[in-house]
């Protein structure tokens, strides 16, 4: 008997209230605006206003998923950030009161870089696997920090992204066949008392292409698919460009000669919402595969790969097939909006909420209300974060 398909049953995004154009970020360090619109692929960053953080965006990607599906199966939630709130809470329990979540379930994060989200997903399709009534909420969401005038600047950027992951899937069946690739290494860390990633840039974009390399032999050597079966393939976008350069390497590596046409075909779709929120570490693949969902191309029937890297380093090469009748269940329109209802900011506003700290004395602070979106962070008191839910604007999200 044929086990059942399992995968992705819905995907939400949810991004922040501030975007900042990399026009703007181009004057400041006095280069060319051509630099990050061609060389890294980026246009602007999204930048997360003084009450926002990992917790409201992830609890505003994955609200519409719950206003659609429901509460019932879902037993786990699993979290990927590596821009936690807290060394010991798991974030997805804020969410479990935000969004009505049921108690009869396990919540737990997960961290390993830009990867963490694609452990989660395969950690649930293992738990679908054995018990295909379950469902399990995914959630993927970070906010990326560098220091100010430093390269790796450009390549901010903040999202969250939600996903079902059920049986029977109505967008997306993946695949049991995955490779793996894992190595010790520093190319990007962020140790507890830092709020901004170390990077040693151009040795992480090396270690990318050889964890990727790594990754693609041992799906192949597992009975995965053929490169040239695929349609699309998204890959973990901390700018663009890269999703460019990791495919070119990869047909390269496999005796292919790149030529953009190919290239652009296979990963163009993939890279509409990263270039304009920029890079969201655990969500950056996801939101890929979410704009190659909303991509112009019919993708029904059609493999496509999804390609993760986390710094540090854990590389992983897996696939899907696109479900008929996929397009019924996108968000298309609401993530549209998401991305074109940020409001722009100047250099010097972007400024001061990077350098702002939140207060760590266990006082009593109350944050600006800059947000409309439906979820805010409204204080801190005694150390812990107090969330307001504005219930309107669940139902605004829906209807967009
Ligand atoms: N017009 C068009 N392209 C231009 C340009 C201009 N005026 N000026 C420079 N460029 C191009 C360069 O040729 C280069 O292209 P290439 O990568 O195809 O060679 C690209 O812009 C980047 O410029 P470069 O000076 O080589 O690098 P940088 O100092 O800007 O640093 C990163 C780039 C990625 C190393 C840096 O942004 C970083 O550290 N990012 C964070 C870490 C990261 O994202 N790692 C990826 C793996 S996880």
């Amino acid at each position: 008997m044929n086990a059942r398909p399992v995968g992705i049953h819905d995907i939400s995004f949810a991004t922040t209230h501030y975007v900042l154009d990399h026009v703007v970020l181009a004057q400041q360090h006095g280069v060319d605006a051509d630099k990050f619109h061609f060389g890294l692929g980026q246009d602007a960053m999204s930048i997360a206003a003084a009450d926002e953080d990992i917790v409201t965006m992830a609890a505003a990607a994955a609200a519409p998923i719950i206003e659609r599906h429901g509460v019932e199966h879902l037993r786990t939630v699993l979290l990927a950030t590596e821009s936690g709130i807290d060394q010991a809470k798991s974030a997805g329990l804020y969410l479990h009161s935000l969004l009505g979540l049921p108690t009869a379930a396990r919540v737990v994060e997960l961290k390993q870089a830009c990867y963490g989200a694609t452990a989660a997903l395969q950690f649930a399709m293992a738990l679908i696997t054995v018990d295909p009534s379950q469902r399990v909420l995914v959630i993927a969401t970070d906010i990326a920090k560098y220091e100010l005038g430093t390269a790796a600047e450009p390549t901010q950027g903040a999202a969250a992204v939600a996903m079902l992951v059920t049986a029977d899937p109505a967008i997306l069946r993946l695949e049991p066949v995955s490779g793996v690739y894992a190595k010790d290494i520093m190319d990007f860390w962020r140790p507890n008392y830092r709020t901004a990633a170390v990077v040693d840039g151009k040795s992480s974009v090396l270690a990318y292409l050889e964890a990727i390399e790594g990754a693609w032999q041992d799906y192949r050597d597992r009975g995965g698919r053929k490169l040239t079966e695929f349609t699309q393939f998204c890959y973990h976008q901390p700018f663009t460009k890269m999703a460019y350069k990791a495919h070119r390497h990869l047909l390269d590596s496999q005796g292919f000669t790149p030529d953009p046409q190919t290239v652009e075909a296979a990963v163009s779709d993939s890279t509409g919402y990263n270039r304009t929120i920029g890079n969201s570490y655990t969500a950056s693949l996801y939101l890929g595969l979410a704009a190659a969902l909303d991509g112009h191309a019919d993708l029904s029937g059609r493999p496509i790969a999804l390609v993760s890297y986390g710094s540090g380093c854990v590389a992983e090469f897996f696939g899907g097939t696109v479900v008929d009748g996929y397009r019924d269940q996108l968000r298309t329109a609401a993530n549209g909006n998401a991305i074109t209802r940020r409001k722009p900011i100047d250099y010097d506003r972007y400024r001061a909420l990077h350098e702002a700290e939140l207060p760590s004395d266990g006082r009593r602070h109350v944050l600006p209300e800059e947000t409309s979106g439906p979820f805010r962070l409204a204080a801190i008191s005694e150390h812990k974060r107090i969330y307001e839910t504005r219930t309107e604007h669940i139902e605004l999200t829906e209807i967009n």
